[in-house]
C-alpha cells in the first residue's frame, strides 16, 4: 500500500508514529511542570477538557488536509484552494507551519541534548569514567553543542531513511521501549516513602483555580504543543495514511495515547518530587510553589537518584533514556515537515534534503546556545506561544471556510462509510468553522494581555 512517495505500511505504524510525534518532552516534562505550577489536578482536569474539545478537532483538521492532499503541507493546502488568493493563503499557512516546526526543533534539540547528557552521566559513572560523568552535566557551551549535534545526527539519520524504514520502523521500536520504561519507573517510585503524598497533590484538584486565565492559557498551549499542532507535522503524517483507514478513530486513538502518557508522566514526576522531599531535598521554591522547569528535571530528580545510591544510577539512566527517546520520536516528525517540502516541491533527494535542513537547524541551535539565557526562551515563546496557535487557527479557518463541505465529507467517508450519520460529522464541521478559531483567537489575544 505504500505509494511511490512513501507511506505508513500499517495502521499501527501510523498510530505509533503520530503518537511518537505527540508524546515528547511536552508530555513528560512540560505537562508535569505545568501541573505543578497550576494547582495540581485542577490543571489536569482543564487540560483533559481542552485536549478533547479543542485540540482534537484541530488535530483532525490537519490529518484530513494531509490525507486529502497526499502531499506536504503547502501542496496539500493548495489542492483545496480554488482562487489565487486562496493559494497564496495556503502557502502562508503551510509554509508558516514548516518554519514553526524548524524553529521548534532548533530549541528542542538543545533540551533533548541535555537529556542525553544526563543519561551519559550515570552511564559514565557506572563504567568508571569519572571525568566524563562530571563533564556531561557541566552546563558548558561545548557540552551543549556536542550533545545537540549528536541528537540532531540521530534525527537526520532516521529521516534520511524515509517514512516506512525511518519514521515507522523507529517509532515502532522506540515507543514500546519508552512506554515500558515509563511504567517500570512509576511502579518503582510509587513504592518509595513520600510518594503517596505526591500522588494526592497530583490527583486532588484545587477547584478554585479552574477558571484562572493563566491556567486556561497554559492548558491550551500545552495541549496544542503536545499534539504537535500548527507545525505542518500532522498534515504530513496524515498524508502518509492509506485511504482505507478510518481517520476519526485513528485521530481519537492518538489523542488518547498522548493524553494518557502525559497523565502517566505526572504519576511519575510529581510523586518523585515528594520522594525527594522525604529524603531532604528542597522541592518548593521561595514562593511556596513546587519547583518546576529545568530545576525539577536537572536538579531535584538527579538529587533523588543520587540519594538512592547504586540503584539510583540505573534509575537515573532509565529516566533520561526515556526522556531522550520521547524527544527523538518527536524531533523526527519536526524534521519531516521541512524535508517533505524540499523533496516534493524542489525535487531534492531525501537523504540530501534531510542532511542540509538538519544542518541549517543545527546552526540555528548553535546560535541559540551562544546566547542561551535570552534566546532559548525567546525562540520557544515565539514558536509555541505565537506560531503554533496562529497557524493552528488559520488551518481551522481554511477547513471551515475555504474547503468545500462535500469534499471534506468525501475525504472523511473514505475508510468510514457511515460517518455522515455520526455525532462527529454533526458537530465537527461547525466546531472547526466557529468554535476552534474563535476559542484559539480568544486565548491567544488574552495571552497577549490585551484584555
Ligand atoms: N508534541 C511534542 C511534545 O510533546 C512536541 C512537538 C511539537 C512535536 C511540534 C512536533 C511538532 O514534546
Amino acid at each position: 500500500m505504500a505509494t511511490a512517495r512513501g507511506g505508513f505500511s500499517s495502521r499501527l505504524g501510523f498510530i505509533l508514529a503520530a503518537a511518537g510525534s505527540a508524546v515528547g518532552l511536552g508530555n513528560i516534562w512540560g505537562f508535569p511542570t505545568q501541573t505543578a505550577t497550576n494547582g495540581g489536578a485542577a490543571f489536569v482536569l482543564v487540560y483533559l477538557i481542552l485536549a478533547f474539545c479543542l485540540a482534537y478537532p484541530a488535530f483532525m483538521a490537519e490529518l484530513l488536509i494531509g490525507r486529502y492532499g497526499q502531499a506536504n503541507a503547502v501542496t496539500s493546502l493548495q489542492k483545496m484552494s480554488r482562487t489565487a488568493w486562496q493559494k497564496n493563503f495556503a502557502f502562508i499557512v503551510g509554509f508558516g507551519g514548516i518554519i514553526c516546526a524548524a524553529l521548534i526543533l532548533s530549541f528542542y534539540g538543545i533540551l533533548a541534548g541535555w537529556m542525553m547528557s544526563y543519561a551519559v552521566q550515570p552511564a559514565a559513572q557506572l563504567i568508571g569514567m569519572e571525568s566524563l560523568s562530571v563533564w556531561a552535566i557541566s552546563d558548558s557551551t561545548a557540552r551543549n553543542v556536542i550533545f545537540t549535534t549528536l541528537f540532531m545526527v540521530l534525527t537526520v539519520l532516521i529521516i534520511r531513511k524515509g517514512v516506512e524504514q525511518g519514521i515507522e520502523t523507529w517509532s515502532k521500536r522506540l515507543m514500546p521501549l519508552m512506554i515500558g520504561l515509563l511504567v517500570i519507573l512509576i511502579v518503582y517510585v510509587l513504592t518509595l516513602d513520600g510518594a503517596m503524598e505526591g500522588l494526592s497533590a497530583y490527583l486532588k484538584p484545587d477547584l478554585s483555580r479552574i477558571f484562572e486565565p493563566e491556567l486556561l492559557i497554559s492548558a491550551l498551549g500545552q495541549a496544542f504543543f503536545s499534539l504537535s499542532l500548527g507545525t505542518s507535522v500532522m498534515v504530513i503524517y496524515g498524508s502518509y495514511i492509506a485511504k482505507k483507514e478510518n481517520l476519526v478513530t485513528l485521530g481519537a486513538q492518538v489523542t488518547l495515547i498522548d493524553v494518557s502518557i502525559a497523565f502517566l508522566a505526572g504519576l511519575l514526576i510529581i510523586p518523585a518530587m515528594y520522594v525527594a522531599q522525604s529524603q531532604g531535598v528542597a522541592i518548593f521554591a521561595g514562593d511556596g510553589s513546587l519547583i518546576s522547569g529545568p530545576g525539577m528535571v536537572f536538579d531535584v530528580l538527579p538529587k533523588l537518584f543520587d540519594g538512592m545510591g547504586f540503584i539510583g544510577l540505573f534509575i537515573g539512566l532509565a529516566f533520561f533514556i526515556l526522556m531522550s527517546l520521547a524527544a527523538l520520536t518527536s524531533s523526527i516528525s519536526m524534521l519531516e515537515g521541512p524535508v517533505s517540502y524540499a523533496v516534493e516541491r524542489h525535487n531534492i533527494a531525501r537523504p540530501k534534503a534531510a542532511t542540509i535542513i538538519g544542518l541549517v537547524i543545527l546552526l540555528m541551535s548553535i546560535g541559540i546556545i551562544s546566547n542561551i539565557d535570552v534566546m532559548l526562551d525567546g525562540v520557544a515563546t515565539l514558536a509555541t506561544e505565537y506560531g503554533q496557535p496562529i497557524i493552528a487557527m488559520l488551518v481551522c479557518v481554511f477547513v471551515g471556510w475555504i474547503w468545500h463541505r462535500n469534499e471534506i465529507l468525501n475525504e472523511i467517508k473514505s475508510g468510514n462509510e457511515n460517518v455522515e450519520a455520526s455525532l462527529f460529522w454533526n458537530l465537527w464541521p461547525w466546531y472547526t468553522k466557529f468554535v476552534c478559531p474563535l476559542a484559539i483567537a480568544m486565548v491567544f489575544i488574552h495571552s497577549l494581555k490585551l484584555f
